[in-house]
């Protein structure tokens, strides 16, 4: 596995145009990644345009509260700090990333299942953390499984189906800094478009990528109570639209499963 390379991701994004990378910190080992962004927050530096990625984390988080699987064999542990300003929206930014993330892969089979997993053929390879800060500004964080294999993964580590970028692509070793160079630069023109349409720009990117659409899907509810129905897109907000019988209605969270 080759190391990251600091100096070559840092060239290459130098001169990007809208949004600016002011920082790219490559690091050994962390806490998470998106951790280290909310403390400097919090310490009252401005966090807009920087990103640290690590080779490993001790305290990944996932979504719902759930602990990220951050190994140290290749995979991409990778949190920016943006502002933005309209913290309601965040909903919707977090599935404009996924649709940066996708774009960034390069790969016809990539899909997006509402509202943050990274998929190929209902299989996760990987997931989307956003989190706002006191501030105004967000952490967007962004977890690739690159050349983790199952021998790799802790007993129960992962409690669904998973996959990694590497042995989609046959086993072949993939180049993890131009990698991060393309996740870099679309999520860089990702936030542009965001910051001046919203989600509106991006749902024709979402239609072609979503995992469910037309399916049967399960969502549990926060409370505890699941509904099921059919996908049917998300809205304008980023909620995800489904048919329980009597049309389409909108959930804006939740844990989705086809069924
Ligand atoms: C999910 O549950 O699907 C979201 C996973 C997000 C993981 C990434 S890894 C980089 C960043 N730092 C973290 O602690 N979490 C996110």
């Amino acid at each position: 596995m080759k190391p990251l390379d600091q100096q070559a991701i840092r060239n290459r994004l130098a001169n990007t145009h809208g949004f600016h990378f002011s920082n790219i910190e490559v690091v050994a080992e962390i806490d998470s990644t998106n951790e280290a962004l909310k403390r400097s927050s919090v310490s009252g530096v401005e966090i807009d345009g920087h990103a640290i990625v690590a080779e490993l984390q001790t305290a990944g988080r996932g979504r719902g509260g759930k602990p990220w699987f951050s190994p140290p064999v290749g995979n991409i542990y990778l949190s920016i700090g943006v502002n933005m300003s309209i913290t309601d929206s965040l909903s919707g930014f977090s599935l404009a990333i996924g649709v940066a993330v996708a774009e960034a892969l390069q790969d016809e089979r990539v899909r997006l299942k509402w509202p943050n997993d990274i998929n190929f053929e209902q299989r996760k390879v990987g997931g989307i953390l956003i989190e706002s800060t006191a501030n105004s500004e967000c952490i967007v964080g962004i977890g690739l499984n690159v050349a983790m294999r199952p021998l790799d993964v802790t007993k129960n580590a992962i409690d669904q189906p998973w996959t990694s970028l590497e042995a989609e692509a046959g086993d072949k070793e993939i180049d993890r800094t131009s990698l991060l160079i393309r996740i870099l630069e679309q999520t860089s023109m990702a936030i542009v478009r965001f910051r001046a349409n919203r989600l509106k720009s991006f749902m024709k990117d979402w239609e072609r990528l979503d995992a469910v659409y037309g399916k049967r899907v399960r969502l549990s509810l926060g409370s505890g109570c699941k509904i099921e129905g059919q996908a049917l897109g998300i809205d304008a907000y980023g909620a995800i639209k489904i048919d329980v019988g009597n049309g389409p209605e909108s959930f804006v969270s939740g844990e989705l499963r086809l069924i």
